[in-house]
């Protein structure tokens, strides 16, 4: 008896694209998954680079950035693949300049809250000769992820790469760019919209180069009330939205506002395909106040990641409920990056529970 022939089983596997139709706006079989800050030192195999490679050599160099963005995804066949990269790489390219240090974080040197700082920024130009890892590690990445998951690409907000600039480094209170906004705010939106032509720019690049979906990360929502949110940071993060769409029309953008979901009725018209939602508050809630036509992402708490393999069940399982049950033009994704020290076994109970519930 012959073998039963096997060409019905399909090589590409149907979900390959789950993700990338979900940020359409399309209801999908399942919930498709990716996770902030997937790639990053609760993995040991990241961590046996980021102990011995600075992080601008580690995410500027095509072949370690590709190895970096594909661990995790082989790991727990997660639906995306976000390039191994950070919101303020492309600032060198303008002018401003910055590194990751050891033990620090993020800091910026460059002053660009005076007059002369914010015109001494120029504009982003040709980025594969001033960026050129970022092309070769995007169009390697398409190669690794064509067929098999969905690859995406990302920019800071104007409002959180400006904030960033002016305060030098991480903050606890935003001093410096609130002191801008209050006392020269003419001053303070010529610096966001430059970071908002910037990163349009920027994102549709990426596009050019691969990446499938783009997200836009206020990551310093947090820092701002709702009134301040409307009056600097929305306008521009909407401008930047506005040159990726005009340029890209097929390509969705997510929005997410980390700190944000107090204000999610601001965020319904931002011109952008998904919202991500951060964890203060319940998926059904965000729904809720986002109207229900608008495809979301998130928002399982990462701490749920240091629970039992129980409460993580429950916890995505909960948030694919909030969101209307499985497909319901939702990406999950936690409500803000993996945390550092998160077990590796529980990022993968998080991902086949997204998986098994079906329809
Ligand atoms: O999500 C991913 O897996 C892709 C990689 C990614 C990194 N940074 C790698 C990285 C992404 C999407 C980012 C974006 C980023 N960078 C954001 C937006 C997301 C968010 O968290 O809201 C922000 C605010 C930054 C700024 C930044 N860069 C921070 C806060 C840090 C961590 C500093 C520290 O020491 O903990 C960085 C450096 C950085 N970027 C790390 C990683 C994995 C950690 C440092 C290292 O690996 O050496």
């Amino acid at each position: 008896v012959p073998p039963p022939p096997t060409l019905d089983v399909p090589e590409v596997p149907t979900d390959h694209d789950i993700l990338l139709r979900a940020a359409r706006g399309e209801v999908t079989e399942r919930t498709p998954l990716w996770m902030m800050r997937q790639a990053g030192r609760y993995m040991k195999a990241f961590r046996a680079y980021s102990e011995n490679y600075p992080f601008r050599v580690r995410s500027e160099t095509p072949s370690i950035a590709v190895e970096l963005s594909l661990q995790c995804v082989k790991a727990y066949g997660l639906d995306g693949c976000i390039m191994f990269s950070d919101i303020l790489t492309p600032l060198s390219a303008i002018g401003i300049e910055w590194d990751v240090i050891k033990g620090k974080g993020p800091v910026v040197y460059t002053d660009v809250t005076t007059e002369e700082g914010v015109d001494s920024l120029t504009a982003l130009g040709d980025v594969d000769e001033k960026l050129p890892f970022l092309g070769e590690t995007l169009r390697a990445l398409r190669g690794h992820t064509e067929g098999k998951c969905t690859l995406l690409g990302f920019v800071g907000s104007p409002w959180t790469l400006s904030a960033y600039a002016a305060e030098g480094g991480g903050t606890k209170d935003a001093r410096k760019i609130k002191h801008m906004m209050y006392h020269n705010p003419d001053l303070a939106r010529k610096l966001f919209d430059k970071l908002a032509v910037m990163a349009g720019e920027y994102a549709v690049h990426q596009i050019d180069s691969g990446a499938q979906v783009i997200q836009v990360f206020e990551s310093w929502a947090h820092h701002l009330s709702p009134a301040d949110f409307e009056k600097f940071a929305k306008p521009a993060a909407k401008k930047t939205i506005e040159i990726i769409k005009k340029a890209k029309p097929d390509t969705p953008v997510i929005y997410f506002a980390n700190g944000g979901s107090a204000y999610l009725d601001l965020q319904r018209d931002m011109g952008c395909d998904m919202v991500c939602v951060d964890h203060q508050i319940c998926m059904a809630k965000a729904r809720s106040d986002l109207g229900a036509d608008v495809p979301v992402s998130g928002n399982v708490d990462p701490s749920v990641l240091f629970g039992t393999e129980e409460q993580i069940r429950q916890a995505v399982r909960d948030c694919v409920d909030g969101a209307g049950g499985p497909g319901n033009r939702h990406v999950m994704n936690l409500g803000h990056g993996v945390r550092q020290g998160t077990p590796e076994e529980s990022v993968g109970w998080a991902v086949d529970e997204v998986k098994r519930i079906r329809k």
